[in-house]
């Protein structure tokens, strides 16, 4: 098999990083946007963990047509069972059964001995079987175990009807080598191992999440299960974007394709990365803001002349959107429309008609809008938050020698105008107090992250922030060359989807 199944997490593992904010609705925004990226399997949540995971696995099942849909399981009888209510629909689904497998699990968490497991593994894959044909068995921490273990928990689930067998580094401790050798023992004593896919799930303690992905690939993996921006449980999974990029660009040497349509990378890295709240690091490989930027002047140079030079990847070719294609006030709508479907992007004509007067404003401030903007600027038309408030008008008074004091005026779910001002100690602080006198709902800001789009004193800034609130955490996002501005329309977008959520919990 010279294919690899990309198996993405990013809705389960993925959301189990520390303060991720995803919603029912979130989740299928994300889901619909993998499915554009051509992934094989979304493994879309934890039925029995939540009722939201329940109702978010199930709302996916039904929507997602051409990927798998896969739900987890404990390995019990109650999870199996949930986790087969809520993927039943799917056009394809998948049940994932997980079961501890170290001795240092076993004798301290599970205390229970080998033989138990090993019953437990098989006796849960046979019920999941009578569900559907596609059952996953994962042994988990596989990689701190004996691995003479490992190839009689394959063997077994195999004959209990497990059609894949995933290979979890659960913590991140392995070593390239010794985990692609323990693959390649799996191959050599697994007596059945033909009648499943082999797969792996790499997590990234000691950074090594994608290099003990692919080390496995080369030893015979045929599934490599990832997460869209490398999220996930503690450092994280493996980076879809890396392996995918790593398996394409070096075709020569891995001989090996996946079902992945690259140019999607961009956008998914994008909306994972608002959705959450979690900023992309600017020297993330692939989708980070450096990743194709060249700042020496040689570097430069070379690539004027010919950009193989110092680019072993065609920005394109993930997606990125160009900053030399420019649009600007003259522009008219439908060289607006017609750049959008360009960038992929098919609106309809309310949000096109918002959109076009958000670039209208936009292009009055900004002499050249570049495609990063465009994108920029659209991302709030596509975030699908119905508003309870709509910030209306902000303004501020700040400086060395004032005290930060803003004023904010918002249009209630009255459809009234609401104003207030407050003092504060910088000037986001200053409107975010403004903004509480109105909305009046408890909450902690947890995180806050400032960045441009693109270069320029004129530059689009964009706002990412994680508030909480009860225990959860909502994420916002705002963007406008103001970064008051900016931080203002972040915080009323967190608000509005904790608004939302309450008035569906009433
Ligand atoms: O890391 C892990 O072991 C997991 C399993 C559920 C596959 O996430
Ligand atoms: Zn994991």
């Amino acid at each position: 098999m010279d294919k690899v199944i990309i198996f993405d997490t990013t809705l389960r593992d993925g959301e189990q990083a520390a303060g991720a904010a995803l919603s029912v609705q979130d989740k299928l925004d994300i889901a619909k946007q993998l499915e554009r990226l051509g992934v094989d399997v979304i493994e879309a949540g934890f039925p029995i963990s939540s009722p939201g995971d329940f109702e978010a696995v199930q709302l996916i099942a039904r929507e997602i047509r051409k990927s798998s849909v896969c739900a987890l399981a404990h390995a019990n009888t109650e999870a199996i069972d949930r986790a087969w209510e809520a993927v039943k629909k799917a056009k394809r689904p998948r049940i994932h059964i997980f079961l501890s497998a170290s001795d240092i699990h076993l004798l301290y968490q599970l205390k229970k001995t080998r033989e138990e497991i090993l019953e437990i593994s098989r006796e849960m894959v046979a019920r999941a079987k009578k569900y559907t044909d596609d059952v996953e068995f994962s042994p988990m921490d596989a990689s701190r175990t004996e691995p003479a273990y490992i190839y009689r928990i394959a063997e077994a689930v195999i004959k209990a009807g497990a059609t894949t067998l995933n290979i979890p580094d659960t913590v991140g401790y392995a070593m390239p080598q010794e985990f692609g050798d323990l693959i390649e023992g799996i191959f050599k004593n697994v007596p059945n191992i033909r009648k499943a896919v082999v797969s792996v799930h790499c997590h990234n303690d000691l950074g090594l999440g994608v290099a003990n992905s692919l080390e496995a690939v080369q030893r015979g993996a045929r599934q490599v299960e990832c997460t869209v921006n490398g999220i996930g449980e503690r450092a994280g999974n493996a980076a879809m974007e890396e392996i995918v990029m790593a398996l394409k660009t070096r075709s020569d040497f891995y001989h090996l394709t996946t079902n992945i349509d690259t140019t999607q990378i961009y956008k998914a890295s994008r909306l994972v990365s608002e959705l959450t709240g979690f900023a992309v690091q600017p020297n993330k490989a692939i989708i980070g803001a450096n990743a194709f930027r060249h700042e020496s002047g040689i570097h430069q140079d070379g690539v004027i002349k010919k950009a193989i030079t110092y680019e072993i990847m065609d920005p394109k070719s993930v997606g990125v959107p160009s900053s030399s294609l420019v649009l600007g006030k003259l522009s008219g709508r439908h060289a607006f429309k017609e750049r959008l479907a360009e960038l992929g992007y098919i609106m309809d004509e309310e949000s096109l008609k918002h959109a076009f007067q958000a670039f209208k404003e936009l292009a009055d401030k900004k002499r050249e809008v570049t495609d990063r903007d465009i994108e920029s600027l659209i991302a709030e038309e596509l975030r699908t938050v119905t508003e309870v408030y709509h910030l209306d008008h902000v303004e501020v008074s700040c400086g060395n020698h004032n005290i930060p004091t803003a004023t904010v005026r918002l249009i209630g779910p009255d459809g009234q105008p609401v104003a207030d001002a407050a003092l504060g100690t910088g000037p986001v602080d200053a409107v975010y107090e403004a903004i509480n006198r109105i909305v009046k709902v408890p909450n902690k800001l947890t995180e806050f992250t400032v960045k441009s789009v693109t270069e320029g004193i004129d530059a689009i800034g964009e706002v990412l922030i994680r508030i909480e609130s009860n225990g959860v955490n909502y994420s916002g996002r705002g963007a406008d060359t103001d970064i008051i501005v900016a931080s203002a329309k972040a915080y009323m977008n967190a608000l509005n989807r904790l608004l939302a959520v309450k008035k569906v919990k009433k």
